[in-house]
């Protein structure tokens, strides 16, 4: 990928659309997500690369977005003396939504190596684009203080959604939204139904198009990453 772009101040990557952006969402302006961004959106970065590139987003985004876990102090002794230090005092549950959040876990846990990974199988049902449930492990009870749901892509916001109230019931108080891209309609659809719910991402995007894909985005982040592209993609299903 070349740039063809004079440089730019790092403005935060919005779409154009009209819609208010709400104080709940959080695009990153960092030059080097929008970098890598442009590299994961290009459609002839290979999965090695794209793997990669999601790995690196996600390791920015998990920063900003954990820029207000709590912390306690700590005495510490350094060879020349003793201090105050901090230590993480928020249990951290980094929920990935399978498959596509998978590839964002890894940085995570360097990121956070305490943090506690719960697992959460969610496809979009391709004609409906409602979102169905495969995969549920978690413990009767919530085990951590601060979730963040891991998905590169917020489309309609269904399965983000439905991971949400899954959280809630299990009784999470404090949850996250960590995406690499967003689409206006899935920012509304979340905010409306949990004003409480932050999101992280990199990028805004101007819509969805007729079957639910991001646009301009990036095409399915499952797909790119595990190899597993169909030719119909993007297109509508056949009656
Ligand atoms: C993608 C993506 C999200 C969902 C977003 O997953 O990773 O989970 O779609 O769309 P929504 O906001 O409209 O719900 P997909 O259903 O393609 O499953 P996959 O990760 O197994 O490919
Ligand atoms: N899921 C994806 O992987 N990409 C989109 O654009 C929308 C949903």
């Amino acid at each position: 990928m070349q740039d063809q772009q004079p440089a730019s101040t790092g403005e935060p990557a919005v779409s154009t659309t009209s819609r208010p952006v709400p104080s709940t969402l959080h695009i990153s302006s960092h030059p080097a997500v929008l970098h890598k961004l442009a590299v994961l959106r290009d459609e002839a970065t290979e999965p090695k690369k794209f793997r990669e590139v999601v790995r690196e987003l996600s390791w920015l985004l998990g920063y900003e977005a954990l820029a207000d876990a709590r912390v306690r102090p700590l005495i510490v002794q350094t060879p020349l003396e003793s201090m105050t230090g901090h230590e993480l005092a928020d249990r951290i549950g980094l929920i990935p939504i399978l498959r596509a959040g998978l590839g964002m876990v890894d940085a995570m846990l360097e990121l956070m190596p305490t943090a506690q990974v719960w697992h959460l199988g969610l496809f979009r049902d391709e004609r409906t684009l409602r979102p169905v449930e495969y995969y549920n492990r978690l413990p009767d009870s919530a085990t951590v203080d601060l979730c963040l749901i891991l998905d590169p892509m917020l489309a309609t916001g269904g399965s983000a959604t439905a991971a949400i109230e899954v959280l809630k019931r299990w009784g999470a108080v404090r949850i996250k939204l960590v995406n690499l891209i967003a689409a206006p309609e899935g920012v509304e659809a979340v905010t409306a139904a949990h004003p409480d719910v932050e999101i992280h991402c990199a990028a805004l995007d101007r819509q969805l198009n007729e079957v639910g894909y991001i646009l301009p985005g990036l095409g399915d982040a499952g797909d790119r990453q595990f190899g597993t592209g169909r030719s119909d993609q993007g297109e509508v299903p056949p009656d």
